[in-house]
């Protein structure tokens, strides 16, 4: 996938490198435009290294010297995204005005465009900046909106520009097969909390970002998408049904009132096996610590799924120290799942927190798949694959 990726002068210019860099995971190639003032905030050298290509500032020095910059850059893509798009690019656009290198991009360009503002919060409310925003809207281009919170001016509200997962979400969606629309599907993600005292818990280090990545591309793919997550700290993704819980126990209701109607399952979530069993509801003082804390089972939220199979997928994970397939196949086989994704956590670049993962899919059938070390975004579409090929079989011989 070929992506112009243009920037423009706010300060938020320097969030675009983390959407490049996303960008760029995913697989696509990106070219890079950027506005003289969009240059001083962020060095274009930074955008050339991460694409591994020219940086087109200057219409008339710089990039091909063979061709005419803006013309060069828009021909044969597949998408092109503005990030961050100021309030005079956007009324530009809107105006068919084209008197820099990425202006003039955005007059040649022959296919879909994302804009996604980023400015004061008066700026971005002003009568001028909406009806540019409606323009754009009425001929087709994607706005991704902005966020309300706390402006680099030192005002608060509307005008920070989306988070770069957001963005590259919008971007990646225009891609994807809707071969899940009309599906629902249910992603449990992160750890859960088992109290010991008011203040106290029993946890892990899940961070949640495999669930969220599923959750992101099953929705990307059409799908109604639940997601139930316990305590993280990641931005939750946009167009998802979000419920958050603390608790095993917490979980295990959600599950069970959202999973009723879902064709599928996913359990990314790291559900804690145990709890205290008889949590203080104070604080305890040092000086009456416990010897010991009872524990006690939590219920097992898939193998209940399982046991009450109902034509919807099940997908569980397997996290592992040793005997990782063995473990994995167990688990598939006791849990009733159609698909389990086994992780090797003493492998480099796998496990908890981490970006990436290193796995391998097993279905009920025993195909085997190893995927190498990946992004968890691709990850999660190389699952989400798996999950619309299980459904597309169940089709088939229903
Ligand atoms: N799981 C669950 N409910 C629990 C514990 C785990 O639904 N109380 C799910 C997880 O979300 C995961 C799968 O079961 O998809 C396997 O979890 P894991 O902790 O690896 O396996 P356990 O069955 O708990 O076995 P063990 O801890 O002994 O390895």
């Amino acid at each position: 996938m070929k992506i112009m990726l243009g920037i423009t002068g706010s300060i938020a210019a320097y969030k675009a490198v983390e959407v490049l860099r996303k960008l760029v995971e995913a697989g696509a190639e990106v070219r890079v435009v950027m506005t003289r003032n969009a240059a001083r905030f962020v060095a274009p050298l930074t955008f050339q290294a991460l694409s591994a290509r020219p940086v087109l500032v200057d219409e008339f020095s710089g990039w091909d010297p063979s061709s005419i910059g803006h013309i060069a850059v828009s021909e044969g893509l597949d998408c092109a995204l503005v990030a961050p798009a100021t309030a005079n690019v956007i009324g530009k656009a809107a105006a068919g005005i084209g008197d820099d290198a990425l202006s003039s991009t955005l007059l040649a360009l022959d296919c879909p465009l994302l804009m996604a503002p980023a400015m004061n919060d008066r700026m971005y409310r002003h009568a001028a900046t909406q009806r540019n925003l409606n323009v754009l809207r009425e001929r087709g281009v994607r706005i991704v909106d902005p966020d309300t919170g706390p402006l680099a001016c030192g005002a608060e509200g509307c005008g920070r520009l989306a988070s770069p997962d957001r963005i590259v979400q919008e971007v990646l969606a225009l891609f994807a097969p809707r071969d899940l629309s009309g599906r629902t599907v249910v992603v449990t993600a992160g750890p859960t909390r088992e109290a010991v005292d008011a203040v106290r818990f029993l946890s892990n280090p899940s961070s949640g970002k495999m669930g969220f990545a599923l959750a992101r591309a099953a929705q990307a793919r059409g799908a109604r998408v639940r997601l139930i997550t316990g305590p993280v700290a990641i931005d939750w993704p946009a167009g998802v049904d979000v419920r958050s819980v603390l608790s095993a126990a917490d979980m295990h209701s959600a599950v069970m009132e959202l999973a009723g109607d879902a064709d599928v399952v996913i359990m990314a979530a790291a559900v804690s096996d145990f709890r205290p069993l008889q949590p203080s509801g104070r604080k305890i003082k040092k000086e009456a610590a416990p010897d010991e804390i009872r524990l006690e089972r939590t219920a097992d939220i898939l193998a209940e799924l399982g046991k009450n199979a109902s034509g919807r997928v099940l997908v569980g994970f397997a996290a592992e120290t040793d005997q990782v397939l063995e473990h994995a196949r167990a688990k598939l086989k006791a849990k009733n799942l159609d698909l389990i994704i086994a992780n090797d956590l003493n492998r480099e670049g796998a496990g908890f927190g981490e970006d990436t993962n290193i796995v391998t899919m097993i279905t009920r059938s025993g195909e085997t798949t190893d995927l190498p070390l990946m992004s968890k975004d691709q990850i999660a579409a190389k699952i989400v694959d798996k999950v619309a090929e299980i459904l597309r079989k169940q089709g088939e011989s229903a």
